[in-house]
């Protein structure tokens, strides 16, 4: 734990794999009081290699105990993206009745006399907790001559048509599955190729049904996708989403098939998917992330390990002026790591130009609570893990409406080209109000803008004495109604 703590950049609350590489979240479940986590890892190397399942298990989304391995790569292939859910009522006859672990994921290898890749679905169980995995005997359970990209079965139990469902990339769109055992897949739909952004392949889909916030039980169904990256696109790879019906087969994005919705306007929230059987407060899916993008993602500065996962969110859906929109909220648990005795708070503060109310305040893990009024201010908002060469900046323009974040001086970036960049995304006061939540740690930020309506997770590589901090206002006066300031606990120190 110790070694945890001191070493360059290793985040203190976020989940990131002991050493080595790692990539997708896979197999998320909840299952007897624990949390699992599984992700895609190369456990001899810091960069992607043959994928394996990496393991680690919690019991409040915080502290995470890392296990073995959970699935290594065998005569199928490498094992690739996947999910995992509970049979509770033996469906597949893999547990002699009683309930247990199944794992549904990619298979990669090449088709047998040529190097084309070939992907298909396999199954893996486990009858001790997962903390020992059987492959399953007749793998693959899913195959196609069609597609070379065909992998990252989602499955989920269809409560109303009791049949299991699985949703997957399959060339340029996604295709929907259902099965009664997990073993015998039926091609029910497809949905996508004329859909949404195209940017980059389709890879890691989720499909999950979320209540509308404050209606009476309305629910629609949320199709995620993320788009892989592409030479083209700055951005690199990002996540977007769907919004519409699903009726145990067919999926019907009710908006236009050219609108975009991204789920994240940072570069680093990738190949993310939600947990299977969690209950949440009201009937929230709880999602996370991989914190990385395929542009730089091979390339960090970091040392024996690479890689860290975005904090765990709770997903929703809430009426907007522009719609019907999936908002995201860093879970309650993560509020056990406020340092209560050293926590600051202002309110009712008018701030100018060359003010900074946080002047004796410093940090390199602590969380922000922000609710201002840009008043006669041009832009307001944070320098972030300062010093006299490094900030990164977490602003809002108020004549564009716009939340942006710039991390071209954030530290290192000299490893790829199109890490040190600024990006925005558009925001409107509430009754006036802009209301930022804030993470910060020692490599990475998240915000989550407007309780959730725009959420941005970036990384950064500030150098661990860049501990200073600034709220500004520029070209005017703005009104900081609420500011609470939460050095976090590392999750190594106890
Ligand atoms: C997404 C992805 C998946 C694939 C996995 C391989 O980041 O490309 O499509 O299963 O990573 O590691």
């Amino acid at each position: 734990n110790e070694k945890f703590q001191n070493e360059k950049f290793r985040p203190q609350f976020h989940f990131t794999p002991s050493a080595h590489w790692m990539n997708d979240p896979n197999g998320m479940v909840y299952f007897e009081g624990e949390y699992h986590l599984f992700y895609q890892h190369h456990p001899n190397g810091t960069t992607w290699g043959p994928m394996h399942w990496g393991h680690a298990v919690s019991s409040d989304l915080v502290h995470w105990e890392h296990l073995p391995i959970a699935l290594k790569p065998d005569h199928n292939g490498f094992i690739f993206s996947g999910s995992a859910v509970v049979d509770w009522k033996d469906s597949s006859g893999l547990f002699g009745g009683r309930p247990g672990l199944v794992a549904i994921f990619t298979h990669a290898d090449q088709y047998p006399d040529s190097d084309r890749p070939r992907q298909r679905q396999s199954l893996a169980y486990s009858t001790d907790q997962g903390r020992s995995w059987t492959m399953y005997e007749n793998n693959p359970v899913l195959a196609n001559e069609l597609y070379t990209d065909f992998r990252d079965p989602k499955v989920f139990w269809h409560e109303q048509k009791q049949h299991w469902v699985m949703v997957l990339a399959a060339g340029d769109h996604v295709q929907f599955y259902t099965s009664n055992d997990l073993k015998l897949w039926t091609f029910a739909s497809e949905f996508g190729t004329a859909e949404g952004s195209h940017e980059g392949v389709w890879e890691c889909p989720d499909l999950i049904e979320l209540p509308v916030e404050g209606s009476e039980g309305e629910c629609k169904w949320v199709l995620i996708v993320s788009i892989g990256d592409h030479p083209d696109h700055p951005e690199g790879s990002r996540t977007q989403y769907f919004i519409g019906q699903f009726d145990g087969r067919t999926f019907t994005n009710e908006n236009a098939a050219d609108t975009v919705l991204w789920l994240d306007h940072g570069r680093d929230n990738y190949a993310g998917v939600t947990w299977s059987d969690v209950q949440r407060p009201d009937q929230a899916k709880l999602f996370i992330g991989w914190m990385s993008n395929w542009k730089y993602c091979n390339l960090t500065p970091t040392k024996e390990w690479r890689s860290a996962m975005t904090l765990p969110r709770e997903l929703r859906l809430r009426r907007t002026p522009s719609g019907i929109r999936v908002v995201q909220q860093p879970v309650s648990e993560l509020q056990e790591l406020r340092q209560q005795e050293q926590s600051r708070q202002w309110g009712g503060v008018t701030i100018r130009p060359g003010d900074n109310l946080l002047k004796d305040v410093t940090g390199d893990r602590y969380e922000l609570i922000c609710e201002f009024d840009v008043g006669s201010a041009e832009e307001v908002g944070f320098h972030l893990r300062t010093s006299d060469t490094e900030k990164t900046v977490v602003g809002y323009r108020a004549a564009e409406r716009k939340l942006f974040v710039c991390r071209t001086h954030s530290g290192e970036s000299a490893f790829h080209p199109g890490f040190a960049c600024r990006h925005d995304a558009r925001l409107e006061p509430l009754e006036g109000r802009i209301h930022l939540h804030l993470f910060v740690d020692h490599s990475s930020i998240e915000i989550f803008a407007n309780h959730g309506e725009v959420a941005v997770t970036d990384q950064i590589f500030p150098d661990p004495s860049s501990v200073g901090l600034e709220l500004y206002a520029r070209g005017g006066e703005a009104t900081i109604h609420r500011l609470d300031f939460h050095p976090l606990q590392s999750i190594y120190s106890y």
